[in-house]
């Protein structure tokens, strides 16, 4: 005789071991192509078109801006960069952008930043030593 509520039990197995992928995979909003064009535009300038922090505004700059690719921004947690994207930094030339770009678009170039320079919780771990720039 079959025993459907065997499969049953497997097939709720196999969902439940997939519920963090499947869940997860939502958390993580952002068009990282939509993401470009407005890193492109707005903040490439400052932040390099790679993300290291050398744009061509930076020698007009007192303080100069984060390069995405350290150690220090990698480590940082999207929630930390978020704030600073929305909320800007202060006495810094790194203004908010709540004004300028919706959550969403905020959200896209946060997840182009992430593919530039993607995120490393043990940076701070295991500091290297610090390179020049
Ligand atoms: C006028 C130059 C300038 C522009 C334009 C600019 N930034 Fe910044 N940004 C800075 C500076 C300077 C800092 C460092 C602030 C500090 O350390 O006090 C910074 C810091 C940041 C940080 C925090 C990094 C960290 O490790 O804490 C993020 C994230 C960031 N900028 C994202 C953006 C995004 C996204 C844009 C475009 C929408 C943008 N910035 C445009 C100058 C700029």
């Amino acid at each position: 005789m079959r025993q459907p509520h065997k499969c049953l039990g497997f097939f709720s197995f196999i969902l439940i071991m997939a519920w963090p992928i499947l869940t997860l995979s939502q958390a993580v909003p952002g068009n990282p192509q939509n993401g470009k064009i407005l890193f492109d535009k707005h903040c490439a300038n400052c932040h390099g078109e790679k993300g290291t922090g050398d744009g061509p505004d930076t020698q007009f700059l007192l303080v100069q801006p984060a390069n995405f690719l350290s150690l220090e921004s990698r480590s940082k947690t999207d929630w930390e960069l978020m704030n600073v994207i929305t909320y800007g930094a202060v006495f810094s030339p790194m203004h908010g952008w709540s004004e300028r770009l919706t959550e969403e678009e905020r959200w896209d170039v946060l997840r182009y930043i992430r593919i530039l320079a993607p995120f490393n919780p043990i940076a701070q771990l295991h500091p290297l030593p610090k390179t020049s720039g």
